[in-house]
């Protein structure tokens, strides 16, 4: 017996996983009678949000950025419509595998966050439930191999489905919150992933010379970062690094650029403790942590700015790109794209 007669799910999904998690909300609800709407936030006028159907029961899910939500999706709930919706928060992480167990993601701030966020806009939170599937992070580490991805999935499911089945009779959720001693550990890094690490991981990405230029990157990104600059991907700060384009490039054309991104890291470490900090009017920089974090990221990123543009020009050079493609570790074979579900 259902405690509500509609559900809303609200989702963002870089490769998949949330997706999925999206429809089994979904598809539990229409197995309960509940009427049911899912929405793709990448594809909604965040500046004019439509109200859910009056006495809904409203889910977002998202995946996990730098123990956040991604900015997407945060920008979403902070344009939420104010109301008394019951609400429930989901995310997925990134599950990986050890023997039979499946180690869960971290959280971090995402869910206390956005159910802040809803709850000053008036709503009822009712569950924060983290799901923990495939990592899709596959910038840091190989995709995991479909074998482990089809174990992972197949166990998380039902959880998801069970979960779903309690929510729609009306149940709250919050056995989430037992992580949350990890999961303010790591807030800090959530702070500097928001501030500065999304911005330089958004600069890793280039397309090697197996691109040929087919725009479906261009086209298939949800937050349109990508443009064709002298006819190749550029990518620009508001990456999401959702991993989409990535993962799903018909020429496994897109890059990761480690070796080009120590180097840029040793230089401007060098730049700092060599040329900068020598000099005598920067004394009060370096003696306030707070002054010396801001100056350090805006010079990063004006750095990082300047860098792929020349980058991007350098790539129409043979022995340039081929010097970035052989330093970049996700060139290499044994580097898997990351392919969830029904992807
Ligand atoms: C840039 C980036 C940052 C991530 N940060 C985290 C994290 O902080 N904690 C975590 O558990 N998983 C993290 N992940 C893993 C994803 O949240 C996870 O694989 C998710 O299920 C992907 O969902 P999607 O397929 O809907 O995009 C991260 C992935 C990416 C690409
Ligand atoms: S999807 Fe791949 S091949 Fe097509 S334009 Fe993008 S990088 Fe090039
Ligand atoms: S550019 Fe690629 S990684 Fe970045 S948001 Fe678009 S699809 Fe995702």
């Amino acid at each position: 017996m259902s405690g509500y007669s509609h559900l809303t799910v609200y989702y963002f999904s870089g490769t998949g996983n949330a997706k999925n998690v999206a429809l089994w909300l979904s598809e539990s609800a229409k197995k309960a009678n509940v009427s049911v709407d899912v929405i793709a936030i990448a594809d909604v006028n965040r500046r004019s949000i439509t109200p859910p159907v009056e006495g809904s029961l409203v889910a977002f899910v998202s995946p996990v950025h730098g123990f956040n939500y991604p900015p997407v999706m945060l920008h979403f709930i902070a344009h939420f419509p104010k109301g008394r919706y019951s609400v429930l928060l989901l995310n997925t992480r990134a599950g990986m595998l050890l023997g039979r167990f499946i180690t869960p993601g971290v959280s971090g701030i995402s869910l206390y966050l956005s159910a802040l966020i809803l709850k000053l806009k008036g709503h009822r939170i009712q569950a924060l439930f983290p799901v923990d599937l495939p990592s899709n992070w596959i910038s840091l580490h190989p995709g995991l191999n479909p074998k482990t991805v089809d174990y992972i999935y197949t166990h998380i499911q039902p959880r998801v489905i069970e979960f779903a089945q309690t929510a729609l009779a009306g149940k709250s959720d919050f056995k989430s919150v037992r992580e949350c001693v990890v999961d303010l550990l790591v807030a800090p890094i959530a702070v500097l992933y928001y501030v500065a690490g999304r911005f330089m991981i958004a600069k890793t990405f280039y397309a090697s010379r197996d691109c040929n230029k087919c725009g479906l990157c261009v086209r298939n990104c949800p937050v349109q970062a990508i443009r064709m600059v002298d006819n190749r991907p550029y990518w620009k700060f508001s990456c999401e690094s959702c991993m989409r384009c990535m993962n799903s490039c018909p020429k496994r054309a897109i890059e990761t650029a480690h070796g080009m991104f120590v180097v840029l890291a040793v230089a401007f470490s060098f730049l700092l403790s060599a040329v900068i900090y020598q000099q005598n009017n920067m004394a009060f920089v370096a003696h306030n942590s707070v002054l010396q974090f801001l100056f350090e990221t805006v010079l990063f990123l004006s750095l990082v700015a300047i860098w792929y543009r020349l980058f991007h020009f350098l790539l129409r050079y043979r022995w340039f790109e081929r010097l970035v493609v052989y330093t970049s570790l996700t060139k290499f074979k044994f580097w898997n794209r990351y392919k969830g579900w029904h992807q």
